[in-house]
């Protein structure tokens, strides 16, 4: 007789699961920017200023589209390097706006997201044992990202002083003959910071004598409050060296159709399609063809955004200045990270305080690594009466310290 195999749960129970889990994952910590959101359900009234996410739904025309695709039946498989007249709109955008040449068939890979862009570069340039510079604060992906390809983050410092921008002299501090590679990120997340076209090219001559290649996370490229952004291929002699990231989810408002891209020499890029063409396929279609919309329909709505965008911004940093909160002025992106160390409270102490007391959520700067000790996350991608109410509620707050 058959031996029926006896499949209840309880076998399962008795593996032990931290066996089969690599090593690597000792590593990689968890977000500290989570925590809050599960604090926070099932709480009313609580005013986030934690998400990283614009508050606006995907411009209209852009939605209709994808549904007018998905009603066409497409739902097939796309090139793996993106449909063809979507890299063409995004190197037409490059060329108008910043006069960069980048070829739609050699040049461009649309991804899911600057997320996949990111972890395909970082898998694609990192050896073992690579050292990756990342700048401190830092985003939250780049060093598990980093550790997972087997490389080692390693901290370039930034202080408010200095408007958390890279100087020469930190980058030449940590370089060693390991480093492989630069991973910059302006607009900055969390300090909102940008750097100039003069201060890239302090830094691009540090780049060159180290033969680095730099990983630049321009997610937040359309939210520049204070002049152009400065694409960092656009620096002499960096093009060659720049595997530029840039999407969709931040400046028309489509986080959740998971649409990037990543612009570097064809080299550079063949190599990340061979990752991608593995992990992932090809960007969903109907965001793609949501991004053709985009970038060919979408520029009004996006600076109607972004002006927006910018009201809350003087909002709320006039707001902690005038509360004693010292706010360094964030020229870029949709986050203010005021000083809270007059109150004598870690940034944890407070963002945790804060909430109990006030059910605002707020992310502890020191989510972004050491330097952002001190400090609070403060995302402004929420309403200004909304952005009032919680200035209110830190008003109320610091009188009980
Ligand atoms: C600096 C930075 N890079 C990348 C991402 C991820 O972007 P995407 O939604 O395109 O994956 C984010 C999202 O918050 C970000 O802040």
């Amino acid at each position: 007789m058959t031996q029926i195999p006896d499949l209840s749960p309880r076998k399962a129970d008795q593996l032990d699961y931290s066996k089969y889990i690599t090593g690597k994952m000792k590593y990689v910590p968890p977000s500290g920017i989570r925590k809050y959101f599960d604090i926070a359900a099932g709480i009313e009234d609580v005013i986030s200023l934690g998400v990283g996410e614009p508050d606006f739904v995907t411009p209209w025309h852009i939605r209709e589209m994808c549904i007018h695709s998905l009603e066409k039946g497409e739902t097939a498989y796309t090139s793996n390097y993106g449909i063809i007249e979507l890299r063409e709109e995004i190197a037409k955008r490059y060329r108008r706006d910043y006069r960069l040449d980048y070829d739609s068939e050699s040049e461009i890979l649309v991804t899911t997201g600057v997320s996949e862009a990111l972890d395909i570069a970082i898998r694609c340039v990192t050896d073992p044992g690579d050292e990756i510079l990342i700048v401190q604060p830092t985003y939250v992906a780049y060093v598990p990202e980093i550790v997972l390809s087997g490389g080692t983050p390693v901290v370039v410092k930034t202080v408010a002083e200095n408007e958390f921008k890279i100087l020469p002299e930190e980058l030449e501090k940590v370089i060693t003959p390991k480093t492989k590679a630069l991973i910059i990120n302006y607009p900055h997340n969390p300090t909102g910071a940008v750097m100039t076209r003069e201060d890239y090219e302090k830094i691009a001559p540090v780049i060159e004598k180290h033969d680095l290649i730099v990983i630049s996370d321009e997610v937040y490229e359309c939210m520049t409050y204070d002049g152009a952004h400065i694409p960092f291929s656009s620096i002499d002699g960096m093009r060659e060296r720049t595997i530029l990231l840039n999407g969709f989810s931040k400046s028309y408002a489509m986080t959740g159709l998971r649409l990037g891209y990543i612009l570097a020499p064809p080299e550079l890029i063949s190599a990340m399609m061979m990752i991608h063409q593995y992990c992932m396929m090809c960007a969903p279609i109907t965001s793609q063809i949501g991004g053709i919309e985009a970038l060919r329909n979408g520029e009004e709505e996006m600076k109607t955004m972004v002006r927006e965008f910018n009201r809350r911004r003087i909002l709320i940093v006039d707001g902690f200045n005038k509360l004693g909160l010292d706010c360094f002025e964030p020229k870029g992106a949709f986050y203010a990270f005021p000083s809270i160390k007059s109150t004598g409270l870690t940034s944890e102490e407070f963002a945790d305080k804060f909430f109990a007391n006030q059910h605002v959520i707020t992310i502890p700067g020191t989510a972004f690594g050491e330097t952002g000790a001190g400090h609070l996350r403060c995302a402004y991608a929420t309403s200004r009466d909304d952005i009032k109410v919680a200035l209110d509620r830190f008003e109320d707050f610091l009188k009980t310290l």
